[in-house]
């Protein structure tokens, strides 16, 4: 791609049509196959990403009938996107043209996706588009296939494309062609819904399939070019092993990336990322360790081993882990330490805190530099609401405490360990809250003496 294809491309409206309307029966799922996740987003969701960094001006999903979740996921991506809905299922070019209304507003060039296809590169996109910007009609995508079973053929004449032949109305000499269409297409604006009125079905599955624009558009004249792509790019998911497969790739992808912004992952194949991780400079990742969506770890923070981080934020030169897990609005402030069998949701943890072991914290304010004993937990739910804990700077929970929220410890205050904390305490002071502890001199003496008697008798 020069960069003079993509200025070209960039100037052009583009109207990006995604199908999503498959039944995915071959998930063997109660949800729509394109809501199924992948890096933490829906397939759907890659492709509708994607096609936005591709410069798509307007977007049409086509989805099947009565399918509110996934109008729902949709308008949740995009809330301009335009929703139509294809009632009977009569092939890919019929599911394209439910959209009419917006093929019928003009743009300079149509680009149809599937939701099933979630790899796909917005730089694909682009390179799809160039050919339409320099005259052509239309842009398939093909791939070189490793094995071409069920896909369709390209038939060429040098680097004209004549058309597309289904695998199953391929004649034995079509199946040999390797060359395969990924199913993705790029059409001039101006001609897309003529080409598309004058699809028939006959054909062995007797549907009205998109890739005959091809041959319809080449006998009337037009250029029908070629944009290749390697095969991963194209994998589209039918079944739960090609679900796994895509994710593997896209966590494939998401490593790499990291890697080269300059972060150290140790066992790059046992790390799990979401789609929108983002690593600072330096960050080490140990082995094992799964990020779900919405996590900002910034320069040189440490997360060890067996973590599980979902909608957290950790400053520069915290350590988390190991075997820590950070809930939605967990934020670890710079230098903080987090350590093993440790919870934290909703929570503040100020500057050089530490929660060495065996804690929960929840909907809690902890002030820089406190010290948080092993076996702390917040008492923030009573079955109905939650409530805050606020512990001040530079406070010291001794172990094993209760604090019973709502709840304010003081900066600096002790909390002496084994407490069940009810009530505020101030700053500087001490809060204890257990029995008084009894000592009876030589009681182990007399218990054990009774005890053997009644052994012999
Ligand atoms: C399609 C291409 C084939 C290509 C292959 C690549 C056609 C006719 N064939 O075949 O050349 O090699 O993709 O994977 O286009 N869909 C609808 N409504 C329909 C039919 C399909 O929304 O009525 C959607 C599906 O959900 C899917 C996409 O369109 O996302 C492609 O349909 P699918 O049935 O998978 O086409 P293939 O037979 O794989
Ligand atoms: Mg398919």
């Amino acid at each position: 791609m020069t960069l003079s294809h993509t200025a070209q491309v960039s100037s052009r409206s583009c109207l990006a049509i995604v199908l999503a309307a498959g039944e995915g029966t071959r998930m063997k799922s109660a949800k729509p196959k394109v809501l199924h996740q992948v890096a933490s987003r829906s397939m759907l969701g890659h492709v509708m990403a994607t096609l936005a960094q591709a410069g798509a001006t307007s977007t049409a999903v086509v989805i099947g009938p009565d399918r509110e979740d996934v109008a729902k996921e949709v308008q949740e991506i995009s809330a301009q996107a335009r929703i139509f809905v294809q009632k009977d299922r009569l092939g890919t070019a019929h599911a394209v043209l439910s959209a009419r209304e917006a093929l019928a507003q003009p743009a300079d060039d149509v680009i149809i996706a599937f939701g099933d296809t979630p790899l796909i590169l917005p730089e694909t996109f682009t390179k799809l588009r160039a050919p339409l910007s320099e005259g052509a009609g239309v842009v398939a995508m093909g791939f070189e296939a490793k094995d071409p079973t069920g896909y369709g053929r390209f038939i060429t004449s040098g680097t004209e494309l004549l058309a597309i032949r289904e695998h199953r109305d391929a004649s034995e000499a079509e199946r040999a062609i390797t060359l395969c269409n990924g199913g993705l297409m790029a059409i001039r604006g101006d001609l897309a819904l003529s080409l598309l009125d004058r699809v028939e079905n006959k054909n062995a599955k007797g549907e009205y399939y998109l890739t005959d624009i091809v041959e319809i558009a080449h006998g009337l004249g037009h250029r029908t070019a070629i944009a290749v792509v390697l095969e991963e790019e194209v994998h589209g998911v039918n079944d739960r092993a090609q679900l796994a497969a895509a994710e593997r790739m896209i966590q494939d992808r998401l490593r790499q990336a990291a890697m080269a912004a300059g972060v150290t992952l140790v066992a790059p194949e046992t790390v799990f990322f979401s789609h929108d991780t983002r690593l600072g400079q330096d960050v080490l990742v140990e082995p094992h360790v799964v990020f779900g969506p919405g996590v900002l770890v910034e320069e040189g923070a440490v997360i060890h081993s067996f973590s599980h981080l979902e909608g957290a934020r950790i400053a520069s030169g915290a350590g988390v882990g190991p075997f820590a897990r950070l809930r939605p609005g967990a934020l670890i402030g710079p230098k903080a330490k987090v350590g093993n069998f440790v919870e934290i949701k909703n929570t503040d943890l100020g500057a050089g805190a530490k929660v060495s072991h065996l804690t929960y914290l929840g909907d809690a304010t902890v002030g820089a530099e406190a010290n948080i004993g092993a076996g702390t937990i917040t008492c923030n739910y009573d079955g109905f609401g939650k409530y805050r804990t606020e512990i001040g700077e530079g406070a010291f929970i001794g172990s094993n405490s209760s604090l019973v929220a709502p709840i304010t410890i003081g900066k600096g205050a002790f909390v002496g360990s084994g407490s069940v904390i009810t009530d505020d305490i101030p700053d500087n002071a001490l809060g204890l809250g257990r029995g008084r502890q009894t000592v009876k001199e030589g009681w182990a003496i007399e218990f054990r003496e009774k005890a053997q008697a009644a052994k012999k008798k």
